[in-house]
C-alpha cells in the first residue's frame, strides 16, 4: 500500500476543474468536480490519450483524442471506444491539503 501524497491545495482548483500532476512517477489527473476531489491516471486505456487535457462534463472527463467518457469517481469507462476502466485512485481533503494514495493497477 502506497502512502498518502500531499497533492494539491483545494483552493487552488475550482469546481468544476482538474490539475494534471505527477505523483510518485505516475500521471494522474486530479478533478474537483460535484463537491469532491478525484484522482485517475492520465493515461487512456483506449489509446493514451492525455485524459487531463480533456473537458469535463459533471462527474465524466472526456477523452481529447477519441472521445471515451469516463466516470472519474470510479475509472470506469463509460462510452466507446474505451471499453477499460483507467485506475482510480483514493483522494482525502484535510483543511486545505489534498492527499492521493495511489491504487496498484489493475481495477
Ligand atoms: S485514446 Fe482516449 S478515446 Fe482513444
Amino acid at each position: 500500500m502506497s502512502d498518502w501524497i500531499k497533492v494539491a491545495r483545494a483552493s487552488d482548483i475550482p469546481d468544476p476543474g482538474k490539475e494534471t500532476l505527477e505523483v510518485a512517477d505516475t500521471m494522474v489527473v486530479l478533478v474537483h468536480a460535484g463537491g469532491a476531489f478525484h484522482c485517475i491516471d492520465d493515461v487512456c486505456t483506449h489509446d493514451g490519450g492525455p485524459l487531463g487535457d480533456g473537458p469535463l462534463d459533471g462527474c465524466q472527463i472526456i477523452c481529447p483524442r477519441h472521445g471515451a467518457r469516463f466516470d472519474v469517481r470510479t475509472g470506469k469507462a463509460l462510452t466507446m471506444p474505451a471499453t477499460v476502466n483507467v485506475q482510480a485512485h483514493e483522494v482525502k481533503v484535510e483543511g486545505d491539503d489534498v492527499f492521493v494514495r495511489l491504487n496498484e493497477n489493475g481495477g
